[in-house]
């Protein structure tokens, strides 16, 4: 039996495979594929104070070995989340995690004031990296000086597991990292999506109705991989490895380039079954190879 614990925070994962935010529904989505709770944790789609529609439709479209998206964070806000999302993922025998958003650091410290209050649930993902709102997001997340006073005022506001999930739009993922870790996190994730476009020749418009989106799948892998390498050697807290993860293979060079877990994102809009084969797969790997501990893997090529 290999060991495939991964202790995050206060939190200890009993496997390194999560799923994305906003790519895994409430995890109800695929109870009918597979027993949800064999994973280490889920991330659920972004929560907001208040209620919101997302941005104008098509706000998905596929490109070269790459998905954009540009939802703009629907969902049904914190009220509704606590009365008919939380009592049913509550039933999961797995980490849940809640994936927050706000315009303003004072929505963003409300609403984690709000999830410490549900036992539950095992964490927060602050997400500063939301590419698709005009306000909030991305624009807290590729500021140095609002992305550490937001870490700063959530991490004060909220006392179980804390991961500041970081935007690569960034030139130094390196010092974003740093910051989320000076400013209390217990780990940082990365990456969310880069900013891309596409237009359809046909029509001749973007392909978005917001014209830029974000983009995730395979084409992003080799950037992800790249900052969570630069990320994990510039500091101590554990680094979630997200972006274009498809397969076993990709987690495990995620995890050997420096990352404690992983998120499974764009694969499971191909295969829902994606991120319970991956854990498998990791598995099989380090059985395969003589791994006895998950934790042996972790930063190996760091290490030669
Ligand atoms: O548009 C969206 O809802 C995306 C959110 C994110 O990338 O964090």
């Amino acid at each position: 039996m290999v060991n495939l614990e991964v202790n995050i925070g206060k939190t200890t994962f009993k496997n390194p495979v999560l799923t994305a935010s906003g790519t895994f529904g409430n995890g109800s989505e695929f109870d009918d594929f597979f027993d949800v709770s064999r994973l280490g944790g889920i991330l659920l789609k972004g929560t907001t104070l208040e209620p919101r529609e997302g941005n104008p439709y098509p706000r998905m479209a596929e490109t070269p070995s790459g998905m954009l998206n540009s939802v703009g964070l629907q969902n049904k806000g914190i009220d509704y989340f606590e009365k008919n999302i939380y009592p049913k993922v509550s039933l999961y025998k797995t980490n849940v995690i809640v994936n927050i958003n706000g315009n303003y650091i004072e929505e963003y410290v409300e609403l984690a004031s709000r999830v410490n209050k549900l036992d539950n649930i095992a964490g927060i993902e602050l997400n500063i990296s939301c590419p698709n709102v005009k306000m909030g997001g991305m624009a807290f997340g590729t500021n140095a000086a609002s992305a550490r006073e937001v870490t700063k005022a959530v991490r004060a506001a909220y006392n179980k597991t804390l991961i500041v999930k970081l935007s690569p739009n960034v030139t130094s993922i390196v010092d974003f990292a740093r910051i989320a870790e000076e400013e209390g996190a217990d780990s940082i994730s990365l990456i969310n999506t880069l900013l891309g476009m596409a237009v359809d020749i046909r029509t001749l418009r973007p392909s978005l109705s917001t014209i830029t989106g974000g983009l995730s799948g395979p084409a992003v892998k080799p950037i992800a991989l790249r900052m969570v390498w630069q990320a994990a050697k510039a500091v101590r807290i554990p680094v979630i490895g997200i972006g274009g993860i498809m397969n076993s293979d990709d987690a495990i060079e995620f995890i050997a380039a420096g990352a404690s877990a992983v998120q499974v994102g764009t694969a499971s809009f191909i295969d829902p079954m994606a991120s319970v084969r991956i854990l498998e797969g990791i598995e099989e790997y380090l059985t395969t190879k003589g791994f006895n501990d998950i934790k042996d893997l972790i930063g190996y090529i760091n290490r030669k």
